[in-house]
C-alpha cells in the first residue's frame, strides 16, 4: 500500500545510525517483522526505494532504527522535520503470524538481534512485553557504538560484541543454550541465522533482510532456498517472508 507520512525526527544516534520517526495516518497499521520500502530520494538517484524494518510503532507514527551504508541511505539521513516521505507498506508476514499462544506457553522465548536486525526484534520485543510475555533478549554488535540500550530498559537482555566493549566479548550466539523447550526468533546478518540453525530449539524462526530491488515479488532479487523435505524451492523474501521457519531456509 502507498503511502504518506511526515518527518517527525531524524536524530542522529552516533556516526551512521540515525532514528527517523515518521507521522501516519492513524489507519497505519503494522506487526512487528514487517518492512516499509521507503523512497530516500526526490530525483531518480537511486532510482528503487529501500527497505527497512518497523522498529517501533504507536497509534499515529512508525520508529526506523538505520545505519548510513550507500547512497540512499544517506539521502535518507538528510530528511528534515516536516519533510513528506513516500513509502510502500507495512509489507511482508510478521513474526506473530508464527507466535501460537497455546503452543509457546510452556516455553522459554528468546529474541535474537544481530546488528540493525535488532530493529525488527525490538518491535516484537515491544509487542511481547504489552502481551505480558515473559523472553530473554540476546543482543549483538561489532562494538559499543552500535549497541543501543537505551531502547532496552524494560528488556531482560544479555548484550555481547565483537570486541568486548558492551557486554560480554563474542559473538552473541556462542551465549545462546537452547534446548526442547526453547522458541528462538532471530533477526540479524545470514552468518547469524546460520549459526542459529545449529542450536537446540523447538522451533526457530528468522526474519530475513534478503537484498532487495521491487520489494514486490515481480524481480526475485530477494529469493532464499527453501526446504521442506527431499525437493528445494525458492521463496520470495518481500512477499513470502520476511519472516521464515529458519529449519525450512537452506543458507549458503
Ligand atoms: C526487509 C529489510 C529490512 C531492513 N531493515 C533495516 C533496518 O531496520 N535498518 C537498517 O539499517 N538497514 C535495514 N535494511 C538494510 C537496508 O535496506 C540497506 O542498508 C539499504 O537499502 C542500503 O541502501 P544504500 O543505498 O544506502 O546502500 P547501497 O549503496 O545500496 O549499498 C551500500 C552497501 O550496503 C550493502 N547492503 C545493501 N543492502 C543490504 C542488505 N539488505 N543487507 C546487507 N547489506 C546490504 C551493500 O552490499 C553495500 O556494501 C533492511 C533490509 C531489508 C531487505
Ligand atoms: S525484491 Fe523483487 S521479488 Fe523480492
Amino acid at each position: 500500500m502507498l503511502n504518506q507520512g511526515k518527518v517527525v525526527f531524524n536524530r542522529k544516534l552516533n556516526n551512521t545510525i540515525y532514528y527517523l520517526r515518521i507521522k501516519v495516518p492513524i489507519s497505519f497499521k503494522a506487526q512487528p517483522g514487517q518492512f516499509i520500502n521507503i523512497k530516500v530520494s526526490d530525483d531518480y538517484v537511486p532510482l528503487l526505494r529501500r527497505p527497512f524494518s518497523i522498529f517501533n510503532h504507536e497509534r499515529g507514527f512508525i520508529d526506523i532504527l538505520y545505519k548510513v551504508v550507500g547512497n540512499g541511505t544517506k539521502k535518507l539521513s538528510n530528511k528534515k522535520r516536516e519533510d513528506i516521505l513516500d513509502f510502500i507498506g507495512p509489507v511482508g508476514n510478521s513474526y506473530v503470524d508464527f507466535f501460537y499462544e497455546d503452543e509457546f506457553k510452556e516455553k522459554n522465548i528468546y529474541l535474537v538481534a544481530g546488528g540493525t536486525g535488532f530493529a525488527s526484534i525490538h518491535f516484537f520485543a515491544r509487542w511481547l512485553l504489552r502481551k505480558k510475555i515473559k523472553f530473554k533478549l540476546f543482543y549483538g554488535a561489532k562494538n559499543k557504538k552500535e549497541i543501543f540500550q537505551r531502547f532496552c530498559k524494560n528488556f531482560d537482555v544479555l548484550i555481547a560484541t565483537d570486541d568486548g566493549s558492551c557486554g560480554k566479548k563474542g559473538l552473541i550466539t556462542s551465549f545462546i543454550n537452547g534446548d526442547k523447550d526453547t522458541i528462538i526468533f532471530c533477526c540479524g546478518p545470514q552468518t547469524m541465522l546460520k549459526t542459529i540453525q545449529s542450536i537446540k530449539a523447538y522451533k526457530k524462526i528468522a526474519s530475513f533482510e534478503s537484498y532487495m530491488g521491487c520489494a514486490n515479488g515481480v524481480c526475485l532479487s530477494c529469493v532464499i532456498k527453501i526446504n521442506k523435505g527431499k525437493e528445494f524451492d525458492y521463496a520470495r523474501v518481500c512477499k513470502e517472508g520476511t519472516v521464515f521457519d529458519l529449519d525450512d531456509v537452506i543458507i549458503i
